[in-house]
C-alpha cells in the first residue's frame, strides 16, 4: 500500500522531466526582429565565443564549447528556443557552460525575441 501512494507521487515528476521546458509566450510585444538577432548572436551577445554557425561563419571564427547551431530551426521551435535563452540552467542543467542569458539579465527580453526570430529561421543545408 505504502509503495502504490509512493509511485503515484512519484509519477507526475517523472512525466513532467521528460518534457523538455518551454516558454510559450513571447517576453515582448514587439516582434523579435531576426536581422536584429543575427547582428546579436555574431555581435554583442558573444554567442560565437561558443558556437559554430555555417550562417554566420564568414563573419568570423565560431567557438567550439557548444554544439553546432546550423539547424535550429529544425530542432526546437520558438517555445524551446526562449527557454535555452532565458535560463540554459533550466534546460541542460546546472554544469552547462551556457550562460542563464535572461535570468542573469545578461540580454534583455527584446533581444532574447530578437535571437529567436533569427535561430528559428535557421534550416538544415
Ligand atoms: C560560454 C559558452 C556559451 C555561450 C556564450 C553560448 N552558449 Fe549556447 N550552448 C553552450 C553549450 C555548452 C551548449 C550545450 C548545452 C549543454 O549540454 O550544456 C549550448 C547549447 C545551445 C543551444 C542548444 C543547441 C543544441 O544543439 O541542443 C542553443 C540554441 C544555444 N546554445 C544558443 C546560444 C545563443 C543564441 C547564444 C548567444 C546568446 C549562446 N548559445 C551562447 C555554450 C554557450
Amino acid at each position: 500500500m505504502r509503495l502504490a501512494i509512493l509511485v503515484a507521487c512519484l509519477l507526475p515528476t517523472l512525466a513532467i522531466a521528460d518534457t523538455p521546458p518551454r516558454i510559450e509566450a513571447p517576453l515582448t510585444e514587439t516582434r523579435g526582429d531576426g536581422w536584429r538577432g543575427v547582428n546579436l548572436y555574431a555581435g554583442d551577445a558573444g554567442c560565437t565565443d561558443c558556437h559554430t554557425n555555417p550562417d554566420v561563419a564568414a563573419m568570423g571564427p565560431g567557438g567550439d564549447l557548444g554544439p553546432e547551431v546550423g539547424l535550429l530551426g529544425a530542432l526546437y521551435d520558438r517555445a524551446e528556443l526562449r527557454a535555452i535563452l532565458v535560463d540554459a540552467r533550466s534546460v541542460f542543467g546546472d554544469e552547462t557552460a551556457m550562460p542563464a542569458f535572461g535570468a542573469d539579465g545578461l540580454l534583455s527580453p527584446q533581444d532574447i525575441e530578437d535571437l529567436v526570430a533569427y535561430l528559428s529561421e535557421l534550416q538544415p543545408r
